[in-house]
C-alpha cells in the first residue's frame, strides 16, 4: 500500500488551531499532523455521518475489540473489560486523575522540560507543584534518580506525571529506568499517572515499554493515559481510554469525571478511533518511515547549514528538540530570530519550564517541502 505523504492538504480556515491562530508564521507547533488519513478511515467516518443521526452515543462491543487487539499487539498488556474508561482528552484525564488521588494543596511531580500542561492542570487544580528536572549530558537526557526520591520524600508526593515517550526531548524511557521510578512511586505511596499518548511512534531500533508491562506490583497505583489522538490524528475528535487497575482508585475517578457532567465521548469519534485501530497499522508505518526520511533531512540540514544548531536524536514522537546553546544568541534572541525573522510557529523551549530554554521544538509531521521551507526559513534569518 502506497501513501502519498508529500501531498501538502491547506488547512487554514479549517478553524485549524495550528493554522488559524496566526496567519503570519509558518506553523510547526503543536503537536498534530498536516497528513489526511487513508481512505478506507475516512469512508468509515463518512459512512457514520451519511447515517445522519448524531443522539448520545456510547461505545460498543466492536470499539473494545479493537482496543483490546491493538493494545495486546502493539504494546503487550491486555486490560480486563470494565477496567477502562472512557474520557475525552488525555488532559482532562489528567487533570481527573489529579483529583482522584490528590486533595488541594498535595504535592505533584514532574520532570521539566515537559509538555506544559502538566504544570498548569496542577496548579489550576490547586495542588503543589514539584519538579525534579531531567539531566541532560552530552545531548541525551537522563533522570537523576536520588534527585527524584530525594524530591518525592521531602515533599510528600502525592502523585507523579509521567511522560513516556517523553514530550518534548524524544526519550523513550527503557525498562531498566521506568522500573527504577515504578519502584521509588511504590515505596512512597505515589500513584504514577503515566500519560503514553506519544507510544505509538518510536524510531526504528528502539523498545518502547508501557508502564502497564511492568509487574502486578506497580499496578496498584496506576493510572494509564491512552489514546489514538498522536496516532491517527484524531486530537479534535477527542477520544481517550484510560486504565486504572485498582478498583478503589477507578471508583475515585469515575466520581470525578461525573463530576465534571456528561463526559462520553464523541459519536465520530468512537467510529474513528475503532476504524483506525483496526485498519490503520498500514498508513501508520508508511508514515513512521516518512517521519525518518523528515529526521534525516533536518539532521543533514543542520550539519550543513546551521552547524551551531544541534539536534537531539529522538527516539520517539515526531516532535523534535534543537539545543541553540551552541549559537551564542540568548533566549530573547533565539525567540525573535525564530519568530520575528523567519517568520517560523514552533514552540519555544522555554515554555516546557526549567532547562527549556535555548530549545525549540519542531514538529517535523508535515509534508517535506513544508519541512524544506521552514528550515531554510531558520536558516536564512540565522544568517
Ligand atoms: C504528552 C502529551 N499529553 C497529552 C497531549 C494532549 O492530549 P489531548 O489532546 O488528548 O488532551 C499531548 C499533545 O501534544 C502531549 O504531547
Amino acid at each position: 500500500m502506497s501513501f502519498n505523504f508529500d501531498a501538502v492538504v491547506d488547512r487554514h480556515n479549517t478553524g485549524s488551531v495550528k493554522f488559524d491562530l496566526r496567519h503570519d508564521l509558518l506553523p510547526l507547533w503543536v503537536a498534530d499532523m498536516d497528513f489526511p488519513l487513508p481512505d478506507e478511515i475516512l469512508d468509515a467516518i463518512k459512512k457514520r455521518v451519511d447515517h445522519g443521526i448524531f443522539g448520545y452515543t456510547m461505545t460498543t462491543a466492536s470499539y473494545w475489540k479493537a482496543l483490546d487487539s491493538w493494545c495486546r499487539r502493539e504494546y503487550g498488556y491486555q486490560v480486563k473489560p470494565g477496567e477502562w474508561i472512557t474520557v475525552p482528552g488525555i488532559v482532562y484525564s489528567l487533570s481527573i486523575a489529579i483529583r482522584a488521588v490528590t486533595e488541594p494543596s498535595d504535592a505533584v511531580l514532574i520532570e521539566e522540560p515537559v509538555y506544559y500542561p502538566f504544570s498548569q492542570v496542577v496548579t489550576d487544580n490547586d495542588r503543589t507543584l514539584v519538579v525534579a528536572p531531567l539531566c541532560y549530558n552530552n545531548g541525551r537526557y537522563s533522570r537523576d534518580l536520588a534527585a527524584f526520591e530525594n524530591a518525592v520524600r521531602k515533599n510528600n508526593v502525592k502523585a507523579f506525571i509521567l511522560c513516556s515517550p517523553h514530550n518534548p526531548v524524544g526519550r523513550v524511557w527503557t525498562q531498566e529506568e521506568l522500573t527504577a521510578v515504578a519502584e521509588i512511586c511504590r515505596r512512597y505511596g505515589v500513584t504514577v499517572i503515566a500519560d503514553e499518548i506519544h507510544c505509538d511512534f518510536i524510531r526504528p531500533g528502539v523498545q518502547f515499554t508501557s508502564f502497564a508491562t511492568l509487574g502486578d506490583e506497580y499496578k496498584h497505583n496506576l493510572i494509564l493515559c491512552t489514546a489514538p489522538s498522536k496516532t491517527f490524528n484524531l486530537a479534535g475528535l477527542q477520544v481517550s481510554n484510560i486504565w486504572v487497575p485498582n478498583p478503589e482508585i477507578r471508583q475515585r475517578f469515575k466520581k470525578q469525571n461525573r463530576a465534571n457532567g456528561y463526559n462520553e465521548i464523541n459519536a465520530l469519534g468512537i467510529t474513528a478511533a475503532e476504524a483506525c485501530y483496526t485498519m490503520g497499522k498500514p498508513w501508520l508505518e508508511e508514515l513512521k518511515k516518512y517521519l525518518e526520511g523528515n529526521i534525516a533531512y533536518v539532521r543533514t540540514f543542520l550539519a550543513q547549514s546551521m552547524p551551531e544548531v544541534k539536534l537531539v536524536d529522538p527516539e520517539g514522537t515526531y516532535l523534535i528538540w534543537l539545543d541553540f546553546h551552541g549559537t551564542g544568541l540568548s533566549n530573547a534572541e533565539m525567540k525573535e530570530m525564530v519568530e520575528g525573522r523567519a517568520k517560523l510557529w514552533l514552540d519555544h523551549g522555554d515554555i516546557f519550564g526549567q532547562g527549556g530554554e535555548l530549545f525549540e521544538r519542531i514538529n517535523i509531521a508535515c509534508p517535506r517541502s513544508t519541512l524544506e521551507q521552514a528550515m531554510n526559513q531558520l536558516a536564512t534569518a540565522f544568517k
